[in-house]
């Protein structure tokens, strides 16, 4: 049988160690306040001055995911790349990330979840291996977001939790009668909360897309229902994990790590607590990296391959809620 397994994974996060004594100086907010609510201790950002995409970010990652996974660009079937901040409006990153690699007719897909760009993304690598569409899936999570943040305190609740970052994940097939690889992935959405996080321009239904007033009352700067969503998060985190669970036919106890996505450390405490879980089975790195959006999930993933947490035969769950909101997870079994 057909089974997704992950055969590389890489991380890459820009130099600029922005903490929060860095953002108490632009903005009215505390260290207390950041790490009380959100846990979130420092974070990186690209330079000041531009010129750094998510498809830069992505590369660096992809370039050392495909070394470990023993890849040459050519060996791509198909580029999938998650990211809230693509490097243009259009095309997609995924279209940069393969001109970056040298590539010039492997096809691209650029997927707009969010904070569940991942999970998407492996739903949709799984449904390629699966159906014979493509033998090797390079997934990219990769986010620039201190170049779209209103660093005033009128911005204040937002720009603290984002950094940015990048991971790459080389995915590809197995054919094994083993119980391994991608065993269940589930993915949602409810659009009635799409107001709870948006930026709202430039946009296909505002005429123009971007203007004076528009710059000024900071419509092209992400706002957010911190509250909703949180609340969202901690109701809907549960419910897909049993969901995943269920569906791939395994028990809580059998899976070792959680992985949830780095939203706020709280929804990760309180997820901990309503599954009964011990906190060292939830996997969190937002103290140092913030909220990197499509990029936590598999940047966590690398770290935790790293520490040896991961391995041979290990069981982990993805999971996580965004803007959108959509939410989902998937269920992991490396190949023992
Ligand atoms: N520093 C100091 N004070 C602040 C800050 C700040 N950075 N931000 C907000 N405050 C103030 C508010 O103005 C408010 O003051 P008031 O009581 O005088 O009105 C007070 O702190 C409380 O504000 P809340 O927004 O209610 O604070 P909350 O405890 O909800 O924390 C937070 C805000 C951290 C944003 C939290 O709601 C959260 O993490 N929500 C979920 C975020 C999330 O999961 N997002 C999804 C992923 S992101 C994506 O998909 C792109």
């Amino acid at each position: 049988m057909k089974k997704t397994i992950i055969k590389g994974t890489g991380r890459y996060l820009p130099s600029r160690l922005v903490t929060n004594e860095d953002l108490s100086r632009w903005m009215d907010t505390s260290n207390e306040w950041i790490i009380q609510r959100t846990g979130i201790e420092q974070r990186y950002w690209v330079p000041e001055e531009g010129g750094v995409g998510a498809s830069d970010l992505g590369f660096e990652a992809s370039k050392i995911a495909m070394s470990r996974a023993g890849w040459e660009p050519e060996d791509i079937d198909l580029i999938i790349f998650a990211t809230l901040s693509p490097d243009l409006f259009f095309p997609g990153s995924g279209c940069l990330l393969a001109h970056k690699l040298g590539l010039s007719s492997t096809p691209a897909l650029d997927i707009r979840q969010q904070c569940t760009g991942f999970l998407y993304g492996m739903a949709t690598a799984d449904a390629y291996i699966r159906s014979s569409l493509a033998k090797r899936v390079l997934l990219v999570g990769a986010e620039v977001h201190s170049t779209g943040l209103d660093i005033s305190t009128r911005g204040r609740d937002v720009a603290v939790i984002f950094g940015d970052g990048a991971a790459a994940v080389c995915i590809e097939r197995m054919e094994t009668d083993i119980k391994a690889g991608i065993l269940a992935s589930c993915v949602h959405a409810d659009g009635s909360l799409a107001e709870s996080l948006m930026t709202v321009a430039p946009a296909s239904r505002e005429n123009p897309r971007l203007d004076e007033k528009m710059l000024k009352e900071g419509k092209h700067f992400p706002t957010m229902d911190g509250r909703n969503i949180f609340k969202n998060a901690v109701r809907r985190l549960p419910e897909v994990a049993g969901e995943a669970l269920n569906k791939a036919g395994i028990s809580l106890d059998s899976v070792d790590l959680f992985i949830p996505h780095q939203a706020n450390l709280r929804i990760n405490q309180a997820f901990a607590k309503s599954m009964d879980l011990p906190e060292s089975k939830v996997y969190n790195n937002i103290q140092r990296y913030g909220n990197t959006t499509a990029a936590s999930i598999p940047l966590a993933l690398d770290e935790a391959i790293e520490k040896g947490l991961l391995g041979a035969g290990s069981t982990v769950m993805f999971l996580g809620l965004g803007a959108g909101v959509t939410w989902g997870a998937v269920l992991y079994r490396f190949p023992a």
